[in-house]
């Protein structure tokens, strides 16, 4: 039995426990996957402990995933870009591997799962923490037209553009100051769909043809895909694939083996209640 687990504080709600075990269930592998809770300054120290007693890999999700990222002997680019990885690794030469599934977890599920069009998209992404940072770099590597990053404090989307600005044409500003145009795609990588706080936002940033995604899940729809829902926008979805598709390239990497996500999703909806 190989054994892996999820490191994050608070974790009581994690899913990935479930969802692991259900890929496992697909091919009959023999998995422990655990959801631990570490103390804020203790995450090294569990993540050295972890592998020394025979770990095969980690998970990491908030608040470590900048610290995942940090303590890492290797990094792949996705966890460079990003400054946080939530997949740790062992390689053969016993150096932690660090990596991020995240942003390929959020364009697969809007790619694959959902069928929106990221290639020659304008995409409006809402934040510049951690969360939008995770899936700057995967979304600008679909090439879409442009990406618009918007937050409440300015400098910071400035800031995130100018990083990513390698990668393509990259914009960042004010989020109550991008009314002038309509986006094809926009994704709420704030924080508020978690704290249930509304975001102020133009109804004239939506088109007919719209996407809207907000990152977070939940049993309830977010303010943000409500908001979306009464300016018709024409498509809106929530997390919960993401969840399922970055813990699906988590498992690809381990095995070897990609999972069907689609009944798994199916058992996380479920399971929000
Ligand atoms: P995460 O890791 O979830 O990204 P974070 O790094 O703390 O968490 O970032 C939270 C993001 O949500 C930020 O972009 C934050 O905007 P500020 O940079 O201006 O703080 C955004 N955010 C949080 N609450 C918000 C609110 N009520 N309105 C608008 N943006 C909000």
């Amino acid at each position: 039995t190989r054994k892996f687990a999820v490191f994050g504080n608070p974790i009581k709600h994690s899913k990935s426990p479930l969802i692991h075990a259900a890929f496992a269930e697909q091919f009959g592998h023999s998995l422990e996957y655990r959801a631990v809770r570490v103390e804020l300054d203790g995450f090294e120290r569990a993540v050295r402990g972890f592998f020394a007693s025979g770990g095969s890999g980690l998970n990491v999700t908030v608040p470590f995933k900048t610290q995942a990222s940090d303590l890492a002997d290797i990094q792949s680019e996705h966890s460079r870009l990003a400054g946080a990885a939530n997949f740790l690794v062992l390689d053969e030469q016993g150096r932690i591997a660090a990596d991020n599934t995240d942003g390929l977890g959020l364009v697969r599920d809007m790619v694959v799962n959902q069928g929106w069009l990221l290639q020659g998209a304008r995409i409006l992404l809402l934040g510049a923490g951690g969360a939008a940072r995770g899936v700057a770099g995967p979304l600008l590597q679909e090439r879409p037209h442009s990406l618009f990053i918007a937050n409440r404090t300015a400098h910071k989307a400035a800031q995130l553009a100018q990083e990513f600005g390698g990668l393509g044409d990259v914009r960042g500003g004010d989020i109550s100051g991008i009314e002038e145009r309509t986006f094809d795609i926009v994704i709420n990588a704030t924080s508020t769909g978690l704290s249930g706080e509304t975001l102020s936002l133009a109804p004239a940033l939506l088109n007919e043809r719209s996407c809207c995604y907000d990152m977070v899940y939940g049993p309830e729809p977010t303010p943000f895909m409500r908001w979306a829902a009464q300016h018709a926008a024409w498509a809106v979805a929530d997390g919960a694939g993401m969840l399922v598709e970055q813990a699906a390239e988590s498992y690809f990497r381990w095995y070897g083996a990609r999972p069907e996500t689609a009944p798994v999703i199916r058992r996380v909806r479920d399971a929000l209640g």
